[in-house]
């Protein structure tokens, strides 16, 4: 195949390895033997940042990713930055060649929204952006592949950060405006939409330096930023049922994730209490707006409490008019679900800031769990078949589509810690499917291919698909793990024995 730029021979080579190696992987996790129901969706998930390059292209804008790592690098663990990444700009039919060869049904990616709009404002809009993944969607559609788009995928335009960013409550407007942008381009092909991925992180972004834009805002700026995502999710959600819905017939939600936490000793009722209580201020902060309405009243009533004993007038997390209840209930046709670990946790604090000290909760891990170079991604399969639980019980059993699961490691090709986490966490689903009825119907590999890991830069990998940072020609070569996961989409089953025993298509 022409689009790979390693040898045949070198990537035969590297098939034999990879057959060894999952022989051996196949003896150490046990598959439920349950097969994946037919039209179960398979895919990969990408984001602009992290894998496009042509940072200054074409017309496109100055997003807050190229804002920090050009003005400081040396926050980033390699000094690196996305100026070219996997170069997928110019790339994306190899990219979208490397998914059709998976047999993925679709394909998640993340639209630039400086490439669209340079300041983000919608009076000025770049028409070699909406052109750049016009072909994109183009090139999907004519591989069979569904194009599910997210629309901020942690890169708002620098110009509107310049405005406050998420903690300005007008950034709801700004964001309707560039949906509504892609809606009328692309709404007549893209029928699958995430508004937004991971608002918890992006949060982060703003209260202890997670991310780019880099600030030190405390819980003030992270409820903020949530809360104004929140009010965008919903105005996006009555734009496109009021406007475009009828016409284009699409679905829309947004991605959540966040750690599932479960109580350090299951027999204590205190322990109990400290898991619900983390998992509704992580989960349920953006899930029960969108399926209950209005915060989570745990969350509601802690935030409160604390705020008023350090003397505040108001509380921290900021409060949802009658009417933005209301019009936030109900916007998610779907649950989609970013997962990648687990902790206990018992009634403390914890010194990591990822974990909110307003929910008082201080985590652990079970020493038998299995590690990966990035400290924050620890293997517990079974975390998410009881998260896939939690959610069934909580939200009444909604349509679920994982749209990100994977594992880092530091890029071998003969990955075989990636495809045993992979499979481990695609038999907890298949546990979940069959053994407690949750009704999930599609699963994300995050990632397609090796990209920009934010803070991490390129330290940390977490593709299917190699790609070689040093060479400026970027090339990709398929790793063992693409192997397996394409055999798993092609059988719909965990059994190495059909993976062994398939001839390399190479
Ligand atoms: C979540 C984010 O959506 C994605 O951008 C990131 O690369 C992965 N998790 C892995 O950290």
């Amino acid at each position: 195949m022409q689009y790979f730029s390693t040898s045949a021979l070198k990537q035969f080579e590297m098939f034999k390895i990879a057959a060894v190696g999952l022989l051996i992987i196949s003896s150490n996790i046990l598959s439920s033997g349950y097969k994946f129901p037919d039209g179960f969706m398979f895919g990969a998930s990408t984001a602009a940042y992290q894998i496009e390059g042509g940072w200054n292209e074409d017309g496109k804008g100055v997003n807050i990713w190229d804002h920090l790592t050009h003005l400081r690098p040396e926050l980033i663990r390699d000094h690196s930055n996305g100026d070219v990444a996997c170069d997928s700009y110019h790339k994306y039919k190899e990219d979208v060649a490397l998914a059709k060869d998976l047999n993925l049904q679709f394909y998640r990616f993340s639209i630039s929204w400086s490439r669209i709009a340079p300041s983000g404002e919608v009076h000025k809009l770049n028409p070699e952006g909406i052109a750049y993944y016009n072909r994109l969607i183009d090139e999907l559609i004519a591989n069979d592949i569904v194009p599910l788009v997210t629309m901020y995928h942690w890169d708002i335009p620098q110009y509107l950060q310049d405005l406050g960013g998420w903690v300005n409550p007008i950034m709801s407007d700004y964001f309707k405006e560039y949906a509504r942008v892609l809606f009328s381009y692309y709404g007549d092909r893209v029928k699958w939409w995430i508004t937004f991925n991971e608002p918890m992180e992006t949060s982060k972004a703003y209260s202890f330096n997670g991310y780019a834009p880099y600030l030190h805002l405390n819980n003030t700026g992270y409820y903020l930023a949530g809360h104004t995502q929140l009010i965008a999710h919903s105005k996006v959600y009555h734009l496109y049922n009021d406007e475009f819905k009828d016409k284009q017939q699409g679905k829309i939600s947004l991605s959540l994730n966040g750690v599932f936490f479960i109580p350090k000793d299951e027999q204590s009722q205190d322990d109990i209490n400290t898991a619900e209580r983390a998992n509704q201020f992580e989960r349920g902060w953006f899930s029960h707006p969108v399926y209950k309405g209005d915060y989570p009243p745990v969350m509601r009533q802690w935030v409160d409490k604390k705020s008023k004993k350090e003397g505040r007038p108001w509380s921290t997390l900021p409060t949802f008019t009658k009417k933005e209840i209301e019009l936030l209930k109900g916007t998610a046709d779907f649950y989609a679900l970013n997962h990648y670990s687990t902790r206990m946790v018992t009634h403390g604090s914890d010194p990591n800031p990822n974990y909110n000290p307003d929910a008082e909760y201080a985590t652990f891990v079970d020493k038998s769990w299995p590690t990966s170079v990035a400290s924050w991604l620890i293997v517990v399969p079974e975390g998410l078949k009881r998260l896939l639980v939690w959610i069934k019980n909580e939200y009444d059993n909604p349509p679920v589509i994982i749209t990100e699961n994977g594992f880092a490691d530091n890029g071998t090709l003969n990955d075989f810690e990636r495809i045993s986490y992979v499979k481990s966490h695609l038999n907890a689903t298949l546990q979940a499917i069959f053994e407690d009825k949750c009704n999930v119907f599609g699963y994300t590999v995050w990632s397609l291919l090796d990209n920009f890991e934010w803070m991490d830069g390129y330290a940390y990998h977490f593709g299917l698909v190699h790609v070689d940072f040093n060479n400026p020609l970027t090339p990709r070569t398929l790793k063992a793990s693409y192997q397996f996961f394409k055999n798993v989409v092609a059988t719909h089953r965990l059994d190495d024995s059909s993976f062994t025993t398939q001839s390399p298509e190479l």
